[in-house]
């Protein structure tokens, strides 16, 4: 196989929240997971547990999105501000029937992503709150004047508005939140975007209006057709900054949706080409949103995705707690490298969820801490944030899998970063066989290589007893020739190479 790199063609540039993360009042995301209270004797600095950021931080995490998810469109944003013994508590009737005492608010939110290091979004409730509720929480998270919701969070200890990068208009308003058609919730949004105000023009709020599920092209088209508005001069935006996509690899149907770690070879590849899939939602999306922005101004939000797969056994149902395996990192790396290809369009994705659910990058036991698979994917991929997509094309391409459920056998995006240093992500789905490349750079010649892989057996994964059985080590390449580089790909393996021309 052969891969084409033609390092002087740059084609769009790879916004760092591609790499994006998503963190929901469900089961242990926020409470055990992200946050566990001054009081805890787990180690953590304001309640945060600082294990868990630090590696994040190493991760290097560029947004993170809150509070859901379905529990966003029931969230009662007064509830969780305050002196933490007067704040509400409510039952989490989505996930689990758990009581939320809301001691993880909004100032708990921006401490941590202050600790991150990462870009805000804030999704508000449209399914069950008003208009005035989403307007007065973006005042007094943003506003620095003088008003009512200002003065509340000065109040409350915190004299300096905070930045609001994103700001969510509901979620899945076609489902969990609200059940709504496309052209009513269309029209909420032109509303509820209304009063979502600029209040500091050097830090505007980008606006994401909810999407669709899946192939639901339906919905992107009438949505659109219903709240698109293009900004006259001198006004830079329109309603709406960000159009949303969810899409959950699910291996075979929602009633069964199959277990995290022990599968068939079937299942495994039915999993990969269910992940390929992506390609051909965010291509269909982008052509309907195209229709009405060609420029590309508004990004494609795919703000939920990764693998949904059997809770672990034992485990509450509602709490979407499942391990991660080397086939979790398989779907993080082709899905990944569809973004980074579409990074014209594609603007941000969220990885569904940070910690303890779903395709968790961590999991957590009590003190204890797990990375995943799928951690080490991102933390290879962190060199494509905010560097150029470079054209590529694998010449030779072949298929893998098993009969009735063949894929892609190997995927790959290119990027260079400001430095000029290229970064191949190069993966290898097949379980059992390896694959050799060579890399075919079109007018320079090869000067330093650096890898690093992350390889096992498909089923292979983390656990608290051998937290270290998938991690992600050097790698070096077979052969380094004038403009060509050699290598062979292991059996389900992911690669990534930095490379400096001459
Ligand atoms: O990530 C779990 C759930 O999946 C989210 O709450 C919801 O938005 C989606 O259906």
């Amino acid at each position: 196989m052969k891969l084409h790199i033609n390092e002087n063609h740059k084609l769009s540039h790879i916004e760092p929240e591609v790499y994006g993360h998503f963190s929901e009042h469900l089961g242990r995301c926020i409470y055990g997971g992200l946050f566990v209270g001054e009081d805890s004797e787990i180690p953590n600095v304001k309640g945060m547990r600082a294990d868990v950021v630090e590696a994040l931080k190493e991760m290097k995490i560029p947004v993170l999105r809150w509070p859901g998810g379905n529990f966003a469109d029931e969230y009662h944003w007064m509830e969780g501000i305050g002196p933490k013994e007067n704040r509400k508590k409510m039952i989490n009737t989505h996930w689990g029937g758990v009581i939320e005492d809301n001691s993880f608010g909004t100032h708990e939110y921006f401490e941590l992503c202050k600790q991150l290091g990462c870009k805000t979004y804030v999704n508000g409730n449209v399914g069950s709150g008003t208009v005035r509720e989403m307007s007065e929480w973006v005042e007094y998270m943003t506003f620095n004047g003088v008003s009512p919701m200002a003065e509340l969070r000065k109040a409350n200890g915190q004299e300096e508005a905070w930045k609001v990068d994103y700001f969510g208009v509901g979620n899945e308003n076609w489902g969990c939140g609200g059940n709504m058609t496309a052209e009513y919730y269309g029209n909420k949004f032109r509303n509820y975007q209304t009063y979502i105000r600029q209040y500091d023009g050097n830090a505007p709020i980008s606006k994401i209006c909810c999407g669709a599920n899946a192939d639901d092209y339906d919905w992107t088209a009438d949505v659109l057709k219903t709240c698109f508005y293009k900004p006259a001069p001198p006004q830079a935006h329109g309603f709406m900054d960000g159009l949303s996509l969810h899409y959950y690899v699910v291996v075979n149907n929602w009633e069964h949706k199959g277990s995290a770690t022990e599968f068939s070879k079937e299942e495994y590849y039915r999993c990969m080409k269910k992940a390929y899939y992506m390609d051909e939602l965010v291509t269909r999306h982008d052509a309907i949103m195209s229709q009405y922005d060609p420029d590309k101004k508004i990004g494609m939000m795919v703000d939920e995705w990764g693998c949904w797969h059997d809770v672990e056994p034992g485990t509450n149902p509602g709490f979407l707690y499942q391990q991660n395996s080397m086939r979790d990192a398989q779907v993080a790396g082709a899905t990944l490298n569809i973004f980074n290809k579409h990074s014209d369009r594609v603007k941000m994705g969220c990885l569904a969820q940070i910690v303890n659910v779903l395709q968790a990058v961590i999991l957590t036991e009590d003190d204890k801490m797990v990375l995943t698979p799928t951690y080490y994917v991102l933390h290879m991929y962190r060199f494509h944030q905010d560097a150029d997509l470079l054209d590529s094309y694998l010449e030779g391409a072949n298929e893998t899998g098993v009969e009735g459920e063949k894929c892609k056998k190997v995927n790959e995006s290119v990027s260079v970063d400001k430095d000029g240093v290229l970064t191949i992500t190069l993966n290898n789905v097949s379980e059992a066989e390896d694959e050799t490349v060579t890399i075919d750079f079109r007018d320079r010649e090869v000067g330093a290589v650096e890898g690093i892989i992350l390889n096992g057996k498909v089923d292979d994964y983390n656990s608290f007893e051998a937290p270290n059985k998938v991690q992600e080590k050097n790698f070096a390449v077979t052969e380094c020739k004038g403009k060509e580089i050699e290598l062979t790909l292991p059996a389900c393996s992911l690669v990534t190479l930095r490379v400096t021309l001459k």
